[in-house]
Parts: C-alpha cells; sequence; structure tokens
C-alpha cells in the first residue's frame, strides 16, 4: 500500500515546486455580467436566455453573473490577499468585437486592459483564453462552428487579442474545453444551438481543432515569446472488467471524448481509429490538405487539464436500433462502479487518481508535454446550509476534495511529471451557463441579492497551502 492509500495512518508533507502556479479560473460569460453594456454584442447564451429562459436553472440569465466588470478591482485585491500568483480568465469574443467580426469595440480593449494591468499589478499572473463557449450570436447565425468562414472570423479575434494584450499576458488558450460545445451544441442538447446530429457536431469539432492550430500559427507569428496552448477536460475511461469487450468499449469512450482533441493537439495527428470509425459513419469531413498541414504543424506548447471525473465504461449490451441516427453511446454502455465516491450534487463521481491517470498518461505517450490542472473542483447545491454563526461557509468537503486531489498530482510529480501548477474552478461563485447559480463551486461565496464577498473556509485554507507551498495530510 503506498502513503496515499494508507492516508488513515501516514501524515506526509506535501511539497510542490517553487513557482508553482496557484491560482483559480473563471470565464466572461460565467462572471463579467454587463451582458448588454460597454458595447457588448450578444453572444448565444444572451440569446438563448432570450428565446428559451425556462431552460435556465431558477430562470436566471448571465446578465449580472457575479458582476466582475464592475467589480473586479476589488475581487483581484482579494485574489492578492488569498495569495494566488496565477489566474485564468476569457477574453469575451462578443464584447472585444459585437458581431463577431469587424470593427473593435474600444470600452472592451479598456476594460482588459484593466484587468490585466490590475492582475499584475498585484502579482498574478494573468493566463488568457479565448474562445469559451460564448460564440457572438451574429456569426453563429452565419453557421457558429460548422462553419469554416467562422474558423477565421476567430483567428482574427485571436490575432487582435495576441496584438492588444500579448505585451503583458504569456500564457494563451486557444480553447476551454471545445468537445463541450461539441456535446451540448450538437448531441445532447445542453448548449445552443441545441441540435442532435452527429455529422455536424464532427464538423464542429475539427473546424474547433483547426482554428486552435490556426491561431497558434498567428501567435508564433507575431513573434512574441509566450507560450500557447488548449484546455481539454479529460475523462480517463475505465473498464468495467479486463474482458477484452469491455476493455475495447473504453478504448473507443477514450478515443471519442479525449483523443479526438488531445492528439491534434498535441501531436497534430488524429486517431486512426477514430478516421475509420467517421468513415463507416459517413461523417469524416473534408479534410483540405493545407489544413491537414497546419494541425501537423501547429501543435500546443503547453496543456491545460480540466478533471472532475472519470468514465465508467462496458460493453453495450442491447444492440442500438439499426435505423436510429448515430451517436457515440452506440458503441458502449456507461456504468456506475459499486463503492463509487460521489459528489451527489452534481451527480458526478469523485476519483481522485484519475488526475494521476491523466498526468501518467501525458508523460508515457504525448511527450511529457508541458502542463497544469487548470479546472477542479466540487459542485455544491444549497451551501448556505454550511454557513457557520460567524457568517462563513464551511467547506471542509472542498478542502477534503482539493487535497486528496493534489495528493495524486504531487504522487505524479515524484514520478516525473511535467505539470506545473493547479487552479480551481473557480474563485468566487459564478454562473454556470444552464445551471445558473444551483451549483456553488467558488473559495469566494457571491451573495445574489447584493452581490457581497465572502471568503470560505477552503479560500483561507488555500492561502495558507500557497504560503507553505504544500500542505500536510
Ligand atoms: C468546466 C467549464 O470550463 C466551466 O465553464 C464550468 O462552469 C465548470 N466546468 C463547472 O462545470
Amino acid at each position: 500500500m503506498n502513503q496515499i492509500e494508507n492516508k488513515t495512518t501516514t501524515i506526509k508533507k506535501y511539497d510542490f515546486p517553487t513557482d508553482f502556479w496557484w491560482g483559480t479560473a473563471a470565464s466572461a460569460t460565467q462572471t463579467e455580467g454587463a451582458a448588454y453594456e460597454g458595447g457588448k454584442g450578444p453572444n448565444i447564451w444572451d440569446h438563448w436566455y432570450e428565446v428559451e429562459p425556462n431552460r435556465f436553472f431558477d430562470g436566471v440569465s448571465a446578465s449580472v453573473a457575479s458582476d466582475f466588470y464592475y467589480q473586479y478591482k476589488q475581487d483581484i485585491a482579494l485574489m492578492k490577499e488569498l495569495g494566488h500568483n496565477s489566474f485564468r480568465l476569457s477574453i469575451s469574443w462578443s464584447r472585444l468585437f459585437p458581431t463577431g467580426e469587424g470593427t473593435i469595440n474600444p470600452e472592451a480593449v479598456d476594460f482588459y486592459n484593466r484587468v490585466i494591468d490590475a492582475l499584475i499589478e498585484a502579482g498574478i499572473e494573468p493566463f488568457v483564453n479565448l474562445y469559451h463557449f460564448d460564440m457572438p450570436l451574429a456569426l453563429q447565425e452565419k453557421g457558429g462552428w460548422e462553419s469554416r468562414e467562422v474558423v477565421m472570423h476567430y483567428v482574427a479575434y485571436a490575432k487582435t487579442c495576441f496584438e492588444l494584450f500579448g505585451d503583458r499576458v504569456g500564457k494563451w488558450f486557444t480553447h476551454n474545453e471545445p468537445i463541450v460545445p461539441v456535446e451540448g451544441g450538437y448531441l445532447y442538447d445542453f448548449h445552443y444551438p441545441n441540435v442532435v446530429d452527429f455529422k455536424r457536431a464532427v464538423q464542429v469539432a475539427y473546424h474547433s481543432i483547426l482554428s486552435s492550430a490556426l491561431a497558434i500559427e498567428a501567435y508564433r507569428d507575431t513573434r512574441q515569446t509566450g507560450k500557447i496552448g488548449i484546455i481539454l477536460n479529460l475523462t480517463p475511461s475505465y473498464p468495467r472488467s479486463q474482458n477484452e469487450a469491455d476493455r475495447q468499449a473504453a478504448y473507443l469512450a477514450d478515443i471519442l471524448f479525449n483523443r479526438s482533441f488531445l492528439d491534434p493537439s498535441v501531436l497534430g495527428t488524429f486517431p486512426a481509429e477514430l478516421i475509420e470509425l467517421l468513415k463507416e459513419q459517413d461523417a469524416l469531413p473534408a479534410m483540405g490538405e493545407t489544413d491537414r498541414k497546419k494541425i501537423e504543424t501547429y501543435t500546443v506548447d503547453i496543456l491545460g487539464i480540466n478533471y472532475y471525473q472519470p468514465r465508467r465504461i462496458k460493453v453495450k449490451e442491447h444492440l442500438p436500433n439499426p435505423k436510429a441516427p448515430f451517436m457515440p453511446e452506440h458503441l458502449f454502455d456507461y456504468y456506475e462502479m459499486p463503492g463509487r465516491k460521489m459528489n451527489r450534487h452534481r451527480g458526478w463521481e469523485i476519483y481522485e487518481k484519475g488526475v494521476y491517470d491523466i498526468l501518467t498518461n501525458l508523460r508515457e505517450n504525448y511527450g511529457n508535454i508541458e502542463c497544469f490542472i487548470s479546472e477542479n473542483g466540487m459542485g455544491v447545491e444549497g451551501e448556505e446550509r454550511y454557513r457557520d454563526t460567524d457568517g462563513s461557509i464551511q467547506d471542509d468537503y472542498r478542502i477534503d476534495f482539493i487535497a486528496e486531489h493534489l495528493k495524486w498530482v504531487h504522487h505524479a510529480l515524484e514520478e516525473g511529471s511535467n505539470v506545473k501548477g493547479y487552479h480551481l474552478w473557480t474563485f468566487m461563485d459564478n454562473w454556470s451557463w444552464s445551471n445558473a447559480y444551483k451549483n456553488r463551486y467558488g473559495f469566494v461565496g457571491v451573495d445574489l441579492t447584493n452581490q457581497t464577498r465572502t471568503v470560505k473556509k477552503s479560500g483561507y485554507w488555500f492561502k495558507h497551502l500557497i504560503e507553505e507551498n504544500g500542505f500536510e495530510g
């Protein structure tokens, strides 16, 4: 039994390398608010709320979110107080270009300049992500990621960001979890434009991958000296048993949900089995030779890993109706592992070792690419009930969640993984897409009635961890 499994009897000090990146992550739509202010144009979330408000938990839109647009100064001061040395934000495409293309909105330039400067001033390195689920509405109307023209507008937007902010930003990310808009918008009906169509989903995925490579090319052309990467949500796929059929099913799920983005982003290639499968389903997008070459050439410098939960896979027991349109789940089934630990609020399994398995896989099969944990976290519904008489939320479950994941990150580091940091999702409670404010994730609680911020117990625990650059557990 190693020291991690033996945690009831062994207390160990988990020290992290100097310069380890400690901080949190957030996105524009989820935190800024001011959705109709400062010259911002509508994105798909503003639009979806207007046409289908019932899709959103408690009928709450993103129009105010956590009010970061107005309170960024105090929020950054609080990040400093809690010891952050880095913070990930995203730039809202439709704030910078209200219709996604053409004329730049000067108020947006001013806002992001002020935010970036305030972070630097506070000693917090800004990590900037370009696309976080927020397609400008005008471009969605032109086909969104299904359209090759939209890919070029995205590249122009990326280039503008590098030119405007690249003198102060040295860590760029082209997309956050690009598979999520594919799943949500084109397969499982939880993002706009909520269609269900495998072939269109593949087209969206392919254009997202291409757009990332073209943005990396644009970055390298600027001759700026920072790093550019992508942030992927990786979900290790574990077979129910070692039987060949279960293993094959888990292998396919891994190809579809992880390697479809991981391989082109890091290695510049697509898994052969994926190409075969897409051919069989008549869903292989037209890949021009020049575009394919760009994907091969412009791979990432750095990888952000968002890790929340694994996939537990078993062989398909009931074959799908051969006439039903193809869906990934025609290839495998999910199963619930007996005795698994759960975050019952989200219905997600908590499996801390998953993060170690991801890092080990990157070390062994992806050239030990430089990476960091760009998201990990615990969404909890009704956190109010953990409020103490002194007013702060006693979120010991979040502390435990982070510590247990960090032990496995530490273990991977000891074995030589090239992991450079850990960002919690998220700094302060924020708006989570159609779940709105249902689950709270922050180190800092936000009272929605007056936008007051209160640091939770975990926020102070994290501050202490950063001061010590490690923890005992
Ligand atoms: C991943 C996404 O990047 C973020 O937008 C989302 O709110 C969190 N996970 C929590 O589900």
